[in-house]
């Protein structure tokens, strides 16, 4: 007689799907204890549980990296599948209850982190119910969470290409020129163009949007950065052009904390126009607290944040 097949869903839990999820999401079972809050022997119990219910091994190792077996993809699909489905019942509860409760998943580029958590500050004012969190990291992880659909909404300078997404526009960006109080161009009025590319340039690392920017628009002018010295971080380049190690150009929402020992340089072509963006993925059903975040960021983003922005303390050159 045919056997009827296990009746697995006795012998698994939700929890152990969850856990089985990130691990293959992440590729780790270190990755997956850290981003679940849990130890690791704790996962690798939960995973052992899982295997004994499946009947097979779910993971194989080769070297030190794991790989997900036949069934372990097959089941992977499932739990994704499961837990999409899960998702959108959370969000239906939520539309029902309306926003006294929800909640909201943000990740945002470096620099954006100059005004998003006034922002999400301000939004959280308004609807106290809801549980918001922030991830700040570099453009190209971002475009990683955005395509894995690991947020509700996604703040970029520049919306990613290759990826179908809806991209609003909400507040200016200017790139600007910055050099030392004492440096050669700092009093100097309309400096051309490539006269700036030949000092040494302070760049943020290869990935990030500013970078990408400056690049475009001097290659736009035959023109090529003299990288003298990368660095993963806005803070980091304020120091080291503000000490004369070099020229930068950074978005003028990293001067708000603070701009000391900076001049704002007049050069050719400078600031570079550009917006910021909030973006998701195209079809993607937004929730209640992600639309309410839209509107709000839509209604009230210009306000709060280019507030801050024009509050700068970096000294002018000449013309300013
Ligand atoms: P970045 O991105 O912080 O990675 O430079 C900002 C942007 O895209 O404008």
């Amino acid at each position: 007689m045919h056997q009827p097949p296990i009746a697995l869903r006795r012998h698994l839990s939700l929890r152990q799907l969850e856990v089985f999820t990130a691990i293959a999401r992440l590729g780790s079972f270190t990755k997956a204890a850290q981003a679940l809050h849990l130890t690791q022997p704790t996962v690798s119990v939960q995973i052992k549980k899982l295997n004994d219910a499946v009947g097979m091994a779910l993971f194989e190792q080769v070297g030190k990296r794991i790989y997900l077996t036949e069934v372990g993809q097959a089941l992977y699909g499932t739990c994704r599948e499961m837990f999409d489905t899960l998702e959108r019942f959370e969000m239906t509860v939520a539309n029902m209850k309306g926003l006294t409760q929800g909640r909201l998943r943000l990740a945002v580029v470096t620099t954006a982190k100059y005004f998003a958590p006034r922002l999400l500050g301000g939004f959280c004012e308004r609807f106290p119910g809801v549980d918001a969190s922030l991830k700040v990291t570099n453009r190209e992880r971002v475009l990683e969470r955005l395509q894995d659909n690991q947020d509700d909404l996604y703040i970029y300078g520049l919306p990613p290409a290759g990826v179908d997404v809806e991209a609003v526009s909400f507040l200016r960006n200017p790139l600007v020129a910055l050099a030392s109080l004492d440096h050669p161009l700092a009093r100097r009025a309309r400096v051309p163009l490539a006269e700036f590319a030949g000092y040494p340039f302070l760049a943020r690392e290869p990935g990030s949007g500013t970078r990408r920017a400056v690049e475009r628009m001097l290659r736009e002018h035959g023109l090529a950065l003299k990288v003298r010295l990368e660095l993963g971080s806005n803070e980091a380049i304020k120091q080291s052009v503000a000490a004369g190690m070099g020229v930068s150009v950074l978005s003028q929402h990293t001067l708000v904390g603070g701009a000391e020992g900076l001049c704002l340089l007049d050069v050719q072509g400078f600031p570079i126009e550009r917006q910021w963006y909030l973006v998701y993925p195209k079809g993607k059903q937004l929730s209640v607290a992600g639309a309410a975040f839209k509107d709000y960021l839509l209604e009230e983003g210009s306000r709060i944040a280019g507030t801050a922005a024009r509050r700068t303390g970096a000294r002018g050159g000449k013309t300013r």
